[in-house]
């Protein structure tokens, strides 16, 4: 690869880094065989439609913030870092804790931070591209050094357990960055970073109850306004289609082909769609990182988990190129092309 080609547009501008990462999953498993005592529904037509086989379901008691948090400490003692370190927090999710305050601002109680700006994002299931741009922007503007950019959803808890066409995709989880714009003892570069949204998908994927659209009332829970609603075949095809233009797009900022990325660690929705994304780019399906057999979708988490699984099996060698690459709710859209500095 032509390096010089590759950060030729970012000339200029501060280089961004990942000082460490750190992924959670909460201990108690939920089976197919558990799901097939909750809806009717088969092992066999799971794994099939999904490739899902298992997923990490949070305790009642461990809440959005409690997930971030041990992901958070993870990537802390990753970089070596401590609480004092952190300048701000940036929490992407959908099932917040509360409408207020922030989630992050729960983490920085739970990890020990202090006095550093908390603010929650809601991207979908792209919570890792989002928050690594705004964190990027952050840091390229000062006062900041270390931003965490955490990743975490607790969907359990906005999933229709009589919904058999939802219930059996999701499951908890975190991921969080410890981004810099320091390079002493990095272990990614961020190289570019592209989001888009496109909202002609706001009816496919929503939870329609408890916001100012829809306040809480009686009504409304009898109606299960309150859980997540999806249109499962037009998810399906906007994600390989909005995934496969994200990484044509973060592909064009570094002026690199995807064959050149070593890994791509796609938004791990289901199976079936990582396979289509391959054959839609004509890649081998063995570059797209695949945790979703155990891990389920953990929404805007599932990127940033699989990439820590991808570290720690020693998957990586220096100077590989990592393409993180998600859609969601919205719909949005993102990529990320990064260096593996090891
Ligand atoms: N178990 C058994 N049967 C089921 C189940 C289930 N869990 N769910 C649905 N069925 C039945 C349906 O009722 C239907 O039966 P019928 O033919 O008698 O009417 C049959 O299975 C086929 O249903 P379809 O809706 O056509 O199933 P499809 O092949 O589209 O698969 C699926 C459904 C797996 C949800 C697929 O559409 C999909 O993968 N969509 C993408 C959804 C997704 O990944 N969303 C991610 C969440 S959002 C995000 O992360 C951004």
């Amino acid at each position: 690869m032509n390096e010089n080609e590759l950060i030729s547009d970012r000339r200029g501008k501060k280089p961004i880094f990942v000082r460490g990462l750190g992924s959670y999953l909460p201990e108690r498993i939920l089976s197919n065989a558990d799901l097939e005592k909750i809806v009717a529904t088969s092992d066999e037509w799971i794994t099939t439609r999904t490739g899902i086989r298992e997923r990490r379901i949070a305790e009642e008691n461990q809440y959005t913030s409690d997930l971030a948090a041990e992901a958070a400490k993870k990537a802390l003692a990753d970089a070596q870092c401590g609480p004092e370190d952190v300048d701000a927090i940036i929490v992407a999710t959908v099932t917040a804790d509360m409408a207020f305050p922030s989630t992050a601002a729960f983490v920085q109680k739970k990890i020990g931070a202090r006095n550093c700006p908390c603010m929650d994002l809601e991207a979908g299931c792209s919570g890792v591209p989002y928050g690594l741009e705004l964190a990027s922007a952050l840091l390229r503007q000062g006062p900041y050094r270390n931003i965490l950019a955490i990743s975490a959803d607790k969907l359990t808890t906005i999933t229709d357990w009589q919904d058999r066409l939802t219930c059996v995709l999701f499951g908890d989880g975190a991921a969080a960055f410890l981004v810099s714009c320091e390079g002493v003892g990095a272990k990614w570069e961020v190289l570019h970073i592209y989001i888009a949204n496109d909202s002609d998908g706001t009816d496919i994927l929503y939870l329609p109850g408890g916001g100012s659209h829809m306040p809480a009332t009686e009504e409304t829970v009898k109606n299960r306004m309150h859980f997540l609603k999806m249109n499962g075949k037009e998810v399906f095809k906007e994600a390989i289609k909005g995934m496969g233009l994200a990484l044509e797009n973060v592909c064009a900022l570094g002026n690199i082909t995807p064959d050149q990325i070593r890994f791509f660690a796609p938004h791990q929705a289901n199976k079936r769609i990582l396979s289509a994304i391959a054959e839609h780019m004509n890649l081998p399906p063995e570059r797209f990182l695949s945790i979703v057999e155990w891990s389920g979708n953990t929404s805007s988490a599932s990127l940033g988990i699989a990439m820590d699984h991808a570290v720690h099996h020693g998957w990586l060698r220096p100077g590989d190129l990592v393409a993180p690459v998600s859609f969601g709710a919205g719909l949005t859209t993102g990529a990320c092309l990064l260096r593996w500095i090891g």
